[in-house]
C-alpha cells in the first residue's frame, strides 16, 4: 500500500491541486468555484495556480473566496498536491512535475499518445481517465458533456457557415414565410447528433438523422420534433439525401474504432455549391473523406466549392459552457476520490475503476497495453 493512501485513510483529509490548463488554446478548468467550495466543505484543502479559471471567466478571487490557496506557478501546485484534477492530458513540460503516489484526473487518450503514456508510467503516479471512467450501460458519462457541447455548436457553426460571405449557399436556416427552411442531414444518431438535431430542429430547419441502429430510430421518432425524419444509414440513402442538403453533420461513432467514410470524395460533387459540411467526427479520423482537422483560428478549408469545418476540439471556443457541462459531470466523482482516497473509491465503485488507466508504473487498462504492444497487469492487483 502505498503512502498517499495511508495518509489519506487515516486523516480523510485530501490535498487537491488545480494547475491552470497550458495546452494550446485550451480555455476550460477542472473545478469552479463551486467545485472548490463542496471540497473544502468535506474538510479538503485546494490549491489553485493563478488565473487557472481566467479562460473560463472565474477570478482568483472567486477562487479564495471559495476557500482555496492560490499558488503562483504551476511547480507549486503539482508540488504539493495529492491529486492533480485537470482538463486536458499533461503535456511534455508537465511530466516531470507529477510525482510517484500522486493521483492525476484528467482526460488523458493514452491510446492515441505513446510518449505521453511511457512519461506517466516512468512518473509512478496514479492516472485516473476521464474518457474510460464507464456506466454499467457502458455510457461514458464524463465524455457526454462534450458530446452534448459539441452536438449543439455544430448547428450554430453550419447555419453561420451557410452565410454567404463565409462560403455557403446564403441559406437561413429557418428559412422564412414562403420559403423552405434548410435540409440539415444529421449522420449518426448517438449524443452528439441528437444534440444536433434538437438545435436545427428549433430553428426550424427541414432535419433528417441516420443511424445504423433501429432501436436507436425508434427512440429518436419518439423524443424529437415532427420537422426531424428518422431514416436508416445506409450508402443508397446517404447518397440520395446529400444531393438536396445544405448542412450536413457527421457524428457516427464505432467505439475503439476509425469512423467508416460516410461520404467519400466523389461524392462532393452530387452535393449543391455552397453545401456546408461540419465532421464533428474528426476526432476519429472523420466519416467525411475529405475531411482533415482543423483549429479555431482557421476553422474551414473548401473543396469543390463544399465547405469544410473540421475543428477536432470544438467544444473549446465555449469554454465557460464546456467548463461547467464538465465539472458538473466530473465533479461528484472529485469529492468521491477526495473523500475516500482512490483505493477505497475505485474497490467501491466499478465505474470510476474503469478509468484508471496506469498505476505506480503499470499499464492496468488493456486496451492502452495493447495499443503499444506494453505489459498489462490486471487493476485487482492495486484494489
Ligand atoms: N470535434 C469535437 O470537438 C468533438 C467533441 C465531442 C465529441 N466528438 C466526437 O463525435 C463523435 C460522436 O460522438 P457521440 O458521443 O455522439 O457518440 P455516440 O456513441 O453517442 O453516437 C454515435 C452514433 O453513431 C451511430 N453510427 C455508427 N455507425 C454509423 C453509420 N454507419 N451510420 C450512421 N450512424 C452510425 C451509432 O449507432 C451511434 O448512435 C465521436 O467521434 C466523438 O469523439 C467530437
Amino acid at each position: 500500500m502505498n503512502i498517499f493512501v495511508t495518509c489519506n485513510n487515516l486523516n480523510r483529509i485530501m490535498i487537491v491541486g488545480l494547475p491552470k490548463e497550458i495546452k494550446n488554446n485550451e480555455n476550460r478548468v477542472a473545478l469552479t468555484p463551486g467545485g472548490v467550495t463542496e471540497l473544502v466543505k468535506n474538510g479538503h484543502t485546494v490549491y489553485v495556480q493563478t488565473s487557472a479559471g481566467s479562460g473560463s471567466g472565474f477570478s482568483d478571487e472567486e477562487y479564495t473566496a471559495a476557500g482555496a490557496t492560490v499558488l503562483p506557478t504551476i511547480e507549486e501546485v503539482y508540488a504539493i498536491a495529492e491529486m492533480i484534477v485537470k482538463v486536458k492530458e499533461p503535456i511534455e513540460s508537465e511530466y516531470k512535475l507529477i510525482k510517484e503516489n500522486q493521483l492525476v484526473f484528467t482526460y488523458f487518450h493514452f491510446a492515441s499518445h505513446e510518449p505521453l503514456t511511457k512519461a506517466m508510467i516512468e512518473s509512478k503516479a496514479v492516472c485516473l481517465a476521464y474518457e474510460t471512467v464507464e456506466k454499467k450501460d457502458r455510457s461514458l458519462p464524463l465524455l457526454v458533456p462534450m458530446s452534448e457541447v459539441a452536438g449543439r455548436m455544430a448547428v450554430q457553426k453550419g447555419a453561420n457557415y451557410l452565410e454567404k460571405p463565409l462560403g455557403g449557399r446564403g441559406v437561413l436556416l429557418g428559412g422564412v414565410a414562403g420559403v423552405a427552411p434548410a435540409k440539415v442531414l444529421i449522420l449518426g444518431g448517438g449524443i452528439v447528433g441528437t444534440e444536433a438535431a434538437k438545435m436545427a430542429a428549433g430553428l426550424g430547419a427541414d432535419v433528417t438523422i441516420m443511424d445504423i441502429s433501429l432501436p436507436r430510430l425508434r427512440y429518436l421518432s419518439d423524443i424529437l420534433p415532427a420537422n426531424v425524419k428518422t431514416v436508416m444509414s445506409n450508402s443508397y440513402n446517404i447518397s440520395q439525401a446529400i444531393k438536396s442538403s445544405n448542412l450536413i453533420i457527421g457524428s457516427v461513432l464505432i467505439p475503439g474504432a476509425k469512423a467508416p467514410h460516410l461520404i467519400t470524395r466523389n461524392m462532393l460533387k452530387e452535393m449543391q455549391p455552397g453545401t456546408v459540411l461540419v465532421d464533428v467526427a474528426v476526432d476519429q479520423g472523420g466519416c467525411i473523406e475529405t475531411c482533415k482537422p482543423t483549429t479555431h483560428e482557421n476553422p474551414t478549408f473548401v473543396i469543390d466549392g463544399v465547405v469544410h469545418y473540421c475543428v477536432a476540439n470544438m467544444p473549446g471556443a465555449v469554454p465557460y459552457t464546456s467548463t461547467l457541462a464538465l465539472t458538473n459531470a466530473t465533479l461528484p466523482y472529485v469529492i468521491k476520490l477526495a473523500n475516500k482516497g482512490w483505493v477505497d473509491a475505485c474497490q467501491n465503485d466499478e465505474e470510476l475503476r474503469k478509468g484508471l488507466n496506469v498505476i505506480n508504473g503499470h499499464i492496468v487498462y488493456k486496451p492502452v497495453a495493447e495499443a503499444f504492444g506494453m505489459g498489462y497487469t490486471p487493476v485487482e492487483n492495486y484494489l
